[in-house]
């Protein structure tokens, strides 16, 4: 990555001026490729470093949430500075596809996919393509629970009951793909305006709006916060890791994410983009996941779903419409609408 990658430029400099040339850089001769990554840092690293590794290009890449990632690419879209985007919820990636951010690519990987992931390629004109799943949900911090004497919550509803006032935590929407996600799970489980309300009522016990959507599992591992809603997936790499935390599958119901990838649109290094992505839909880079301690399901058929991925089939899912909380038009209008009543709705 960077890092590594500015000591291959000074042993290149130093090659130079030995006479030695610009050859004796494997790296430099694959050239470059700027990745946006949306999933976790623990994650983004190791799989740049093993394209690094396996193609010799050189990759810089930089961690935002999905909903940031997909405002940069926007914000950037007459001087296009990211060649691929990898990660991060599938609303996002659907709306840039919308508005012609991204590239078409059908990659000859696609017929190895999960009907899912393929659909998510097929809606779009193949300008994003599924690289994982996950279901939403929350966790909760046991110890605290306990020592609050507080009842153990099950629903959706249960997190807008006063006995939780500040004890919630989930990001913002606008900057988080998982929290977006939630905003359009309960629109579809409630219908809006029951949605609304609801997330106004629950307003009173957020302790906090993070930016990143993983963020609060990891303040309830810590007991920092006592619920967190967040992908289930994120839950359970704090409960693998030991932190005393019981994962939640509310029992209303409840939606899900299409991790996706898209290429941006006027890449500078639109061959290397390509790369990337043939490469990171093969079950080796999936594999990737699982020593990251991340535990989405994987698209690809052959890819092996790690043993502690919450099983899907065993979580009451909605059918959640993508098409419809994917475009433009419908999260432009669900964001304005969630900043306009709920951010800054009263508290008492
Ligand atoms: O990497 C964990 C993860 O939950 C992904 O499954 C998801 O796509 C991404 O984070 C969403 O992050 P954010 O809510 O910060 O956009």
């Amino acid at each position: 990555m960077t890092t590594t990658l500015s000591v291959r430029r000074i042993a290149l400099g130093f090659a130079c001026l030995l006479g030695l040339g610009a050859a004796a850089s494997p790296a430099a001769a694959q050239g470059e490729l700027t990745v946006y990554c949306s999933v976790q840092e623990e994650w983004c690293r190791p799989m740049m470093q093993a394209f690094e590794r396996s193609t010799g290009i050189k990759v810089s890449m930089t961690r935002k949430s999905s909903g940031e990632t997909y405002a940069q690419i926007k914000a950037e879209a007459a001087n296009p500075r990211g060649d691929i985007w990898w990660g991060g919820t599938g609303d996002p990636h659907l709306q840039a596809a919308e508005e012609n951010l991204s590239e078409p690519y059908q990659s000859p990987a696609l017929a190895q996919l999960l009907p899912w992931a393929r659909k998510q390629a097929e809606q779009s004109g193949f300008k994003t393509v599924g690289i994982y799943a996950g279901a939403l949900g929350y966790s909760y911090n046991t110890q605290q629970l306990q020592r609050r004497n507080l009842p153990a919550p099950a629903c959706w509803a249960d997190l807008a009951k006063p006995e939780y006032r500040d004890e919630v935590q989930v990001a913002d929407p606008n900057s988080s793909g998982t929290a977006y996600t939630k905003v359009a799970t309960l629109v579809q489980l409630m219908g809006e305006d029951k949605a609304f309300e609801f997330m106004r009522a629950m307003h009173r016990n957020v302790n906090q709006y993070t930016r990143s959507g993983a963020a609060p599992a990891r303040a309830v591992a810590t007991g920092e916060s006592l619920i967190g809603i967040t992908f289930l997936h994120d839950a359970v790499t704090q409960a693998i890791a030991g932190a005393p935390v019981k994962i939640v599958a509310p029992c209303e119901g409840t939606g899900y994410e299409i991790g996706s990838m898209s290429i941006i649109k006027g890449a500078r290094n639109m061959a290397n983009a390509k790369r990337f992505y043939d490469w990171a839909l093969t079950p080796e880079a999936q594999a990737l996941a699982i020593e990251a301690n991340s535990y989405q399901v994987p698209s690809n058929s052959a890819s092996k779903v790690p043993p502690q991925s919450p099983n899907l089939a065993d979580i009451k899912l909605i059918d959640y419409n993508f098409a419809k909380f994917g475009s433009s038009a419908e999260r432009t209008r669900l964001l304005a609408r969630w900043d306009a009543e709920v951010r800054n709705a009263p508290r008492r």
